[in-house]
C-alpha cells in the first residue's frame, strides 16, 4: 500500500487509493509476488546473472545509467569503464556537431521510442538550453516518412545516425541506403558522407562493413534489449538537443528509481504496487487491456513508447518453464489528457468491460504563457475528476443511461515538475514495472520471438511482388495470401 507522504527517494508519487485495494487485500498481493521468487530475480536482474535465459543474456540497463562509481559484472568484467567511454562519446559529438542543422536518426522500435518521447517531452523544460539542431525522427519503411523528413533537412549541414542494435533491421537499413542515396543526389563527396555518417550499435563490424568510420561508432551491448536502451547511446538525440548535462540528469532520475526500487520496503515500492494493481485487476476483472493517460501534452508520446517497452516484453503464451500462462501482458493504449476524455473515454465510463487507468499528472505549468497557471488549473481539475468519476460513478435515480457504475480502478502518479530528472524516473518507473509484471505472469520479459515469423513471411511476398511474372514464386503461399499478391499485382 502506497504512503504518498513517504517515496523512499523516489522523484515520484503513486497514488493508488482509487484501486479500492484494503491493507489485507494488499499484504495477499505482496505475498503472492514473494511467492514468485521476486527477491531473488530483482537481486539476480541488478547483478547481471542472464535472466533473459532464451538469449543466455544478462539484461543491465540499470548499469547504463549507474551513477554511484561501482562496479557492475558480467561475466566477471566491471562493465562501467565500457558504459563510460561511451558517455565519452557521447559528450564529444555534442561538443563536434556544432553549426549542424539537422540530425536524421533512423531506427525502428527500441531504438526509436525512446529518444522520440524524450526529445518530445523535454521541449517544454524552461530550464533547458536547446541547441538549434532539427532533430528527424526517420523509422517507418514507408517512404512518406522518408520524404517528409528529407523535404526538412538540408543535406550539407546534416549529420545521420543510424542506430539498430542488430544492425539487420529491414526498415532501418533501407532507410540508411535511401538517405544515403538523397546525400549523394545532393552532391556531397563520399569522403564527406562517411564523415557524417554515425551507427549505434551492438553489432560493430556488420556498421563498418555497411560503411560507418571506426570512430563514428557508439556500441552498446548484448545485455541491453532494445526497448530499455534509451539510457544508451541510442538516446544520443536527447544530448545533442539538450546537451550533455540534460542527459546525465536523465540517467540520474533513472539511477534514483533503481535505488528505490532495490531499496523500498515492498509495501512502499513504486514499481511494485503498479504490477501488483494491474495484475489485480486482471485476475479479479479480467481486465484485458489498460489505459494510460498523461494529462501532460509534452508525454503524448508516452503510451507508445510503453507500448513496446509492456506488450513486447510480457505479450506470451508461454512461460519461462515452456509451460502455458495463465495471464500476461494486457493490451496498452493511451494518449494525452484532456483530448482523451472526447475520444474513448465513454467506453472507459460505462464500457462492458474494465479498463483500469493510469494517470500521470504534472504539478507545475509546462508552458511560461501568462494564462498558464488558469490551463493548468483545468488540466488538473479534468484529470482529478476523471479519475474520480470511474473510481466513485454515479446512479441516477430512473434513468441507466445516465449511471456510472464506478468501481473502475485507476492509479495517480505525480511528478512535481517535467524535466529530465523526473522523467527518466518515469520512464524507469514502468521498466520496473514491466519487470514485475513478467516475474507475475512467470515469462521471460527480455525477448520477443513472436516478431519473427512475419519478418521471415514478408521476405518471399515481396519478391514475389517484385517479380509478377514468376508464377512459380507464388507456389509457396497459402490461397488467400495468393490471391492477395495477384491483386496488389494486377496493373
Ligand atoms: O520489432 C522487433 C525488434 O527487434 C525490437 O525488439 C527492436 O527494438 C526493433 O526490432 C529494432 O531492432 P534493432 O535495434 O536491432 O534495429
Amino acid at each position: 500500500m502506497i504512503n504518498i507522504e513517504n517515496n523512499f527517494n523516489s522523484p515520484l508519487y503513486v497514488d493508488t487509493l482509487y484501486q479500492g485495494i484494503n491493507s489485507f487485500q494488499w499484504q495477499e498481493l505482496f505475498d503472492i509476488v514473494e511467492k514468485k521468487g521476486f527477491s531473488a530475480k530483482r537481486h539476480a536482474l541488478f547483478t547481471g546473472q542472464k535472466i533473459n535465459q532464451s538469449e543466455n543474456r544478462a539484461v543491465l540497463h540499470t548499469a547504463l545509467r549507474n551513477l554511484s562509481g561501482s562496479p557492475v559484472l558480467v561475466d566477471d568484467q566491471d562493465i562501467m569503464p565500457a558504459i563510460q567511454s561511451v558517455w565519452r562519446q557521447i559528450e564529444q559529438c555534442c561538443n563536434k556537431f556544432v553549426g549542424i542543422t539537422d540530425i536524421i536518426h533512423i531506427g525502428i522500435g527500441g531504438s526509436d521510442f525512446g529518444p522520440r518521447l524524450v526529445c518530445d517531452a523535454l521541449w517544454t523544460d524552461d530550464s533547458l538550453t536547446k541547441t538549434p539542431v532539427n532533430v528527424h525522427f526517420l523509422s517507418n519503411i514507408d517512404s512518406a516518412d522518408l520524404a517528409r523528413t528529407l523535404a526538412r533537412a538540408k543535406p550539407q549541414s546534416t549529420r545521420v545516425i543510424i542506430v539498430s542494435k542488430t544492425f539487420t533491421t529491414l526498415e532501418t537499413m533501407q532507410n540508411a541506403q535511401s538517405v544515403i542515396k538523397w546525400l549523394t543526389e545532393a552532391k556531397l563527396t563520399k569522403t564527406q558522407i562517411s564523415n557524417l555518417l554515425y551507427a549505434v550499435t551492438a553489432n560493430t563490424s556488420e556498421a563498418l562493413t555497411f560503411g560507418v568510420k571506426d570512430e563514428n561508432i557508439l556500441p552498446f551491448w548484448d545485455w541491453v534489449g532494445g526497448r530499455f536502451s534509451v539510457w544508451s547511446a541510442v538516446g544520443l538525440p536527447i544530448a545533442l538537443k539538450f546537451g550533455f548535462e540534460a542527459f546525465k540528469k536523465f540517467l540520474a532520475g533513472a539511477h534514483a528509481m533503481d535505488q528505490h526500487f532495490l531499496n523500498a520496503p515492498i509495501e512502499q515500492n513504486q514499481p511494485i504496487a503498479l504490477a501488483l494493481t494491474l495484475f489485480r485487476n486482471q485476475l479479479k476483472r479480467g481486465s484485458k487491456a489498460q489505459a494510460i493517460i498523461p494529462y501532460a501534452q509534452s508525454l503524448n508520446l508516452f503510451p507508445t513508447w510503453l507500448q513496446q517497452l509492456e506488450m513486447e516484453s510480457n505479450g506470451k503464451t508461454h512461460g519461462l518453464d515452456q509451460k502455458p500462462v495463465e495471464i500476461s501482458s494486457v493490451c496498452i493504449f493511451g494518449s494525452a489528457g484532456t483530448n482523451s476524455q472526447h475520444s474513448y473515454f465513454q467506453m472507459l465510463h460505462q464500457g462492458t468491460q474494465v479498463v483500469p487507468v493510469d494517470f500521470i499528472v504534472v504539478k507545475a505549468p509546462l508552458s511560461d504563457l501568462p494564462c498558464a497557471q488558469e490551463h493548468h488549473r483545468q488540466l488538473i481539475a479534468n484529470c482529478l475528476a476523471q479519475s474520480q468519476a470511474l473510481a466513485k460513478g454515479f446512479q441516477h435515480p430512473t434513468d441507466q443511461n445516465q449511471s456510472y457504475s464506478g468501481h473502475r480502478p485507476n492509479t495517480l502518479i505525480w511528478l512535481d515538475k517535467l524535466d529530465a530528472y523526473n522523467l527518466g524516473a518515469l520512464m524507469a518507473l514502468y521498466e520496473h514495472r514491466t519487470f514485475c509484471l513478467g516475474v507475475l505472469y512467470g515469462v521471460n520479459s527480455f525477448d520477443q520471438p513472436g516478431v519473427e515469423l512475419g519478418k521471415k513471411l514478408a521476405k518471399p511476398i515481396d519478391q514475389a511482388l517484385a517479380n509478377p511474372a514468376d508464377a512459380e514464386l507464388l507456389e509457396v503461399f497459402d490461397d488467400i495470401t495468393k490471391s492477395r499478391i495477384q491483386w496488389f499485382n494486377q496493373p
